[in-house]
């Protein structure tokens, strides 16, 4: 009897120690879970978060006759993001949501404010970025019906026309601009050419297509057309016959002429990047502006979007003065607003530069490295005060003044 009763009673002991070890087991995997998604995790700290970026693969734009797929029939049409592009800017959205979890799962889905170029391939790309980003919460659920809702939710996107698109657009009116940008008459364009003379000749030799004298700028759109093929076909892109009669730099010196045609703006001055990169430096400033003006809470945290083309990524990297080469599909910078660890009264912005390869290469720029920073920034990242200070030069009035579309401020 006695011995029974014990017997039992070190088996309900057992059973109870048993459960408590699994639930401390239980307990410390959670908690270590959640230690390990803090730590890849961006969100401490981070008061605004802003994304520029190029949309993703496209077809080529235009096609010269010396074009391998000159007769190429393309089903998205000239200029369409294609599935490739797609399916990659959707993981970036993925890639996003991962990188700032807590911050993108405390945010109301109406604070998700995307604008866009025109362009139907960005405003496809930020459809795109969106539902890889915003894959809905539990409150966020829009049907019990439709299984697409457990996905997907939809958010808005807002773009303007053409010739008023001076924030994203690749070609707004504005006269003044090109006039400053006599690409031809700069010193550094001239000694480059002359650098590829021969290059230039044996290029018009084997492909019939005279690119010397004023025409050198076909150069640069034949090897993005290529770079667009060869995404498209993949294993089964044909490299056209004449790349190896030039010769065995052939493909080096197309893609140095598609990357100069892409940072020669770089050597422009202050005015020029004013009227390019200067609306959407203006409005980045500021959306940090008010951010730090109002109490930051879950119902006003924002995050904004801004989807373009690799012309406007690489006005605002020229005028930042981290411009290299032309910005990859789904290239472009994140630019974040965090709190200062020392000083919580201080914002700090933080520079990324995200390069579009296949999985994305995300990482920051040394704002005391460049030069239009460096005078007011001795750290990575920088002051919102002495960021802004640094951009100054770079922020118009009004645009349509500055462009001499108007002469009068409405
Ligand atoms: C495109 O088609 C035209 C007319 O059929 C032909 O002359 C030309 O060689 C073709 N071009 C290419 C790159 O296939
Ligand atoms: C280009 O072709 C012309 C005539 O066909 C020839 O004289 C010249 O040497 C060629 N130039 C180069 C750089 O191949
Ligand atoms: C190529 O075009 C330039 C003007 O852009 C001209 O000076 C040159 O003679 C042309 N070359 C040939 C071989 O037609
Ligand atoms: C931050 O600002 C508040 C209100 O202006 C002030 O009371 C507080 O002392 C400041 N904290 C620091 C660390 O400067
Ligand atoms: C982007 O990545 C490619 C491939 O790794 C590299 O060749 C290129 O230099 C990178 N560009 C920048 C600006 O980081
Ligand atoms: C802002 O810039 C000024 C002038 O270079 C410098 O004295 C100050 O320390 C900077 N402030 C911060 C927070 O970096
Ligand atoms: C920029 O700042 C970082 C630390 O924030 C430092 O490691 C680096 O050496 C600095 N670069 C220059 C040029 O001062």
């Amino acid at each position: 009897m006695k011995r029974s009763r014990i017997y039992e009673i070190s088996i309900v002991t057992v059973l109870v120690l048993a459960t408590i070890a699994i639930a401390v087991t239980t307990v410390v995997l959670v908690l270590r879970q959640e230690d390990e998604l803090m730590r890849k995790d961006h969100s401490e700290n981070l008061q605004l978060v802003q994304l520029i970026f190029r949309h993703g693969a496209r077809t080529p734009t235009s096609q010269l006759p010396n074009d391998q797929y000159f007769n190429y029939t393309w089903p998205e049409g000239m200029g369409g993001l294609t599935t490739h592009g797609k399916e990659h800017m959707f993981k970036y959205g993925q890639l996003i949501r991962d990188r700032y979890h807590f911050y993108i799962e405390n945010i109301l889905s109406r604070n998700v404010i995307a604008q866009s170029s025109p362009v139907r391939r960005c405003l496809e790309t930020t459809l795109a970025v969106l539902a890889g980003m915003m894959k809905p919460l539990k409150s966020q659920i829009w049907s019990s019906i439709f299984g697409l809702a457990n996905e997907w939710q939809p958010i808005g996107v807002s773009t303007v026309e053409k010739d008023s698109a001076y924030l994203l657009g690749d070609s707004p009116l504005c006269p003044k601009v090109d006039q400053l940008d006599d690409m031809s008459e700069l010193p550094e364009t001239k000694q480059f050419l002359a650098n590829n003379e021969n290059f230039l000749q044996r290029l018009s030799n084997q492909t019939g297509l005279n690119v010397s004298g004023s025409k050198w700028r076909l150069v640069a759109a034949m090897y993005d057309s290529m770079v667009c093929e060869k995404d498209y076909f993949g294993d089964e892109y044909k490299q056209p016959e004449w790349v190896n009669k030039v010769g065995p730099d052939c493909m080096e010196r197309l893609k140095a002429f598609n990357d100069f045609v892409f940072t020669v703006n770089k050597y422009y001055k202050a005015p020029y990047h004013r009227l390019t990169a200067g609306p959407f430096i203006k409005e980045m400033l500021l959306k940090m502006e008010e951010t730090v003006n109002n109490a930051i809470n879950i119902n006003n945290r924002k995050l904004y979007t801004y989807g373009t083309h690799d012309l406007v990524v690489s006005r605002v990297l020229a005028a930042f003065g981290f411009l290299k080469e032309q910005p990859r599909f789904g290239s472009g910078l994140i630019i974040e607003l965090r709190s200062d660890e020392q000083n919580p009264n201080q914002s700090n912005v933080h520079l990324l530069y995200v390069n579009g390869t296949n999985n994305f290469d995300i990482y920051p720029l040394y704002l005391n490295e460049s030069k239009t920073f460096s005078s007011y920034c001795s750290e990575i990242h920088c002051s919102l005060d002495n960021f802004t200070t640094s951009l100054q030069s770079f922020i118009p009035d009004d645009i349509k003044v500055e462009c001499g579309v108007t002469t009068e401020k409405q």
